[in-house]
């Protein structure tokens, strides 16, 4: 990442990919050791560690605690990329084919199951127990949250559902990186809560930004299928406010009814959508959560790690991957 707010935990983020490759050992099938490598090698942003590390040293947490930590959150992110590019059938991650792309179902739901495995292990090593209670919850919710959208979501024009499912697909985990990491450091649960509520903020606002950037982003650059939600009867927040803006156009009533098969009709719909205002409008909805994350932020004592998060906290509604 060409930002600054990296610059700050640019070496610890560097001890937290060392640690997830060292959990792939020498014993292991050949066949899992090269799916794990190519997912390593893939990279991505990190910016779930990044948050853990910031939140975690600016409260003056311990190092080795925080790098753990971010390598079992980072871990747990992962796995659920696997398991989702195979639910969606997405054949493009991080710019690399996945791993459903060249391998069985079978070999990638396992994949999936190790890197789950070892995101608990390394959990566990922070030697914290109501850690263990907030990762296994959290995974419970993102879990809720790929079955809600499996069998609810589906032309759905509701924002109540809508928020539900960003909030348990991504901000869940986001809130659960700058907990852990504050949990680690502070006994203080006024701390606590509010680092909480900057993964939250922010993490509503990255998942928002994901789905405009699946109306408006550049392929190369995103490294994942894009202008694919609406074809899989997704409906996000662009949608949402073109829907509410225009209630009586045919292709918008056709949606909850089942339009989203026909490919004609989204493709225009979808065109229409990338042109309006719904785009500015959702954007304008992210960048609030990102005031009220910013928000938070604003009793803490200048450093290094708060300017950093304040700057995370811009970059997200700003990014173009
Ligand atoms: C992808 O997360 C899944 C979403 C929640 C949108 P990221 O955009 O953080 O993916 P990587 O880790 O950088 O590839
Ligand atoms: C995936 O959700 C994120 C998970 C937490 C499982 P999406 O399917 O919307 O994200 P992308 O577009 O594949 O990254
Ligand atoms: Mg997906
Ligand atoms: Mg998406």
């Amino acid at each position: 990442m060409a930002t600054t707010f990296f610059v700050p935990v640019q070496s610890a983020i560097k001890e937290v990919e060392a640690l997830m490759r060292a959990q792939v050992d020498v014993n292991q099938h050949p066949d899992l050791k090269a799916a794990l490598e190519h997912l390593m090698s893939a990279g991505g942003k990190r910016i779930r560690p990044t948050l853990g590390l910031l939140v975690g040293h600016m409260l003056g947490g311990n190092h080795e605690k925080l790098v753990t930590l971010g390598a079992a959150v980072e871990m747990l992110h992962t796995a659920t990329l696997v398991h989702d590019d195979l639910i969606d059938g997405a054949l493009l991650r991080r710019g690399m084919p996945t791993l459903n792309a060249r391998w069985s179902p079978a070999a990638t739901v396992l994949t999936g199951d190790f890197l789950f495995a070892r995101a608990a292990k390394l959990a566990a090593e922070v030697d914290y127990l109501p850690l263990m209670r907030l990762f296994a919850e959290t995974l419970a919710v993102i879990v809720g949250g790929e079955l809600t959208q499996m069998f609810s979501a589906h032309g759905n024009l509701s924002r109540e559902n809508y928020y539900q499912r960003i909030y348990a697909k991504t901000a869940s985990l986001f809130e659960m990186s700058t907990l852990a990491a504050a949990m680690v450091s502070t006994e203080e649960e006024r701390i606590r809560q509010a680092m909480k509520t900057y993964g939250y903020e922010t993490g509503m606002a990255f998942q928002i930004v994901d789905d405009i950037l699946d109306y408006t982003g550049d392929q190369t650059a995103v490294g994942k299928p894009l202008g694919s939600d609406l074809l899989n009867g997704l409906v996000t927040l662009p949608a949402i406010y073109y829907a509410e803006a225009y209630p009586n156009d045919p292709d918008v009533r056709a949606i909850p009814e089942g339009g989203w098969t026909d490919a004609e009709r989204v493709r225009r719909l979808v065109e229409r959508i990338r042109t309006s205002r719904a785009i500015e409008q959702a954007m304008n909805e992210a960048r609030a959560h990102v005031q009220r994350a910013m928000n938070v932020l604003l009793p803490f004592h200048p450093s290094t790690e708060r300017d950093a998060l304040e700057e995370l906290a811009r970059y997200i509604v700003d990014r173009q991957f």
